[in-house]
């Protein structure tokens, strides 16, 4: 292969990668980044080479280890970021350190003093930085957010979400980290809600917050772990108000004390309300239903449907366009930053406003709709 340049724009042909973060979501990124023309996965790489060895083996990669092993391939451009929570920043920054792009999971990191050193980093060394989620560049929120621009809602003025269950200690067989900080409903399944929100939107303004925790302790449900105890040293039950910049206001609620399952994505405009589909799928539906109208009716949903990695797969080709990417640091930043003043208000009992990002940083830029025809498979980047 090619491409052995680490700085942007440098290079030429499919972009390596390497995934560090063998767990249960590595499979999805598995599939799908292997299935690119326009990427290479090199390595893949966890605490447990055990299981990064497994991982490899399964989607025919060439090298496992641990993390330095894969830091150490010359042709890894970018390092893909599966771990979890907790060591996001300490991974993001070690590639960087080697010269790497990162893409990471979100959160971003656990606070907004982190994100923001890490970005100031990746800045400084001229590296980029892209964060999850990447379902806004699935069909279903992609087609949401051309039908707001085609005026099918008129000016929008509000939304709703929720998002509602039990927790994932049911079926995930090691879910201790859900309940840490830097996850729990918010920052878990927030930034599905939160990244969607200001790609339609723009930035949050500010925000006001209240928040609660069931029970100080949950049982893991599944796998070898079954019937293990552990804490929960987070928010469990999350209601949030937010103000955009541009006007637009949602109320949103993040819980995983339900025992009623709820999905609710719906944008209010002057002439009408659109349903949005689940932001943590690539799919439809997507719903529309004017102020006159007896009931929703179907607008048509068309991109990519593909899965998890269509951020890594955008930012490799804006890494050797030297256009910006999508799924940003940037935009991970201000969804945290979001984040943490829905936080701060709970405990404060006050609004917040939601910081800038710090000094020299970029700012966040809401993301343009991917070009029509944006197709996952194409090979746009040729080889030497
Ligand atoms: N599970 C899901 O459905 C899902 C969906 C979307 C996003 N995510 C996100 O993906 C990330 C990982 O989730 P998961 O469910 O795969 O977790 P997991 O616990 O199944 O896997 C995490 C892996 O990271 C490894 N790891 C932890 N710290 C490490 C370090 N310092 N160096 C190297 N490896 C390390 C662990 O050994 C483990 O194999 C989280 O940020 C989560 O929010 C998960």
């Amino acid at each position: 292969m090619s491409g052995t340049g680490t700085g942007p724009g440098n290079g030429s042909g499919p972009v390596g990668v390497a995934i560090v973060g063998a767990g249960v979501i590595s499979g999805e990124y598995l599939r799908t980044l292997t299935a690119f023309p326009d990427v290479r996965v090199l390595g893949v790489a966890d605490l447990d080479t055990a299981r990064a060895s497994a991982a490899a083996r399964d989607h025919g990669v060439e090298v496992a280890g641990d993390v330095a092993t894969v830091l150490g391939i010359p042709e890894v451009e970018i390092v893909v970021n599966l771990t979890v929570p907790a060591a996001h920043a300490e991974i993001a920054t070690a590639a960087l350190r080697a010269g790497k792009h990162v893409y990471g999971e979100k959160p971003l990191a656990t606070t907004a003093e982190t994100g923001d050193a890490l970005l100031a980093e990746a800045a400084e060394r001229g590296l980029l930085v892209g964060n999850a989620p990447d379902t806004f560049l699935g069909a279903g929120l992609q087609s949401a957010l051309r039908a707001v621009r085609a005026g099918h809602i008129g000016t929008p003025v509000a939304a709703a979400t929720a998002v509602q269950s039990l927790g994932p200690e049911s079926w995930h067989p090691d879910p201790a980290f859900f309940y840490q900080p830097g996850a729990g409903p918010l920052f878990d399944i927030g930034p599905y809600y939160l990244t969607s929100l200001v790609a339609l939107f723009g930035p949050v303004a500010r925000v006001a917050a209240t928040a609660a925790r069931a029970r100080a302790r949950r049982t893991t449900g599944s796998g070898p772990k079954a019937g293990e105890t552990f804490s929960v040293d987070v928010p469990t039950h999350v209601n949030a108000l937010l103000e955009f910049a541009s006007g637009p206001r949602a109320s949103s609620v993040y819980s995983f004390d339900s025992s009623v399952r709820r999905i609710q994505f719906e944008v209010t405009g002057s002439e009408g309300t659109l349903g949005v589909p689940d932001p943590n799928t690539f799919r439809g539906p997507l719903l529309v239903r004017g102020h006159g109208d007896d009931d929703w009716r179907e607008l048509p949903v068309e991109g990519a449907t593909t899965g998890r990695g269509l951020g890594v797969l955008e930012m490799a080709r804006a890494l050797r366009s030297g256009q910006p990417h999508r799924a940003s640091g940037a935009l991970g930043l201000h969804v945290l930053k979001t984040m943490t003043a829905i936080t701060d208000s709970a405990e404060a009992a006050e609004f917040r406003t939601v910081g800038p990002p710090a000094p020299g940083g970029a700012a966040f830029i809401a993301p343009e709709p991917l070009p029509e025809g944006w197709d996952p498979h194409a090979s746009l980047l040729a080889g030497d």
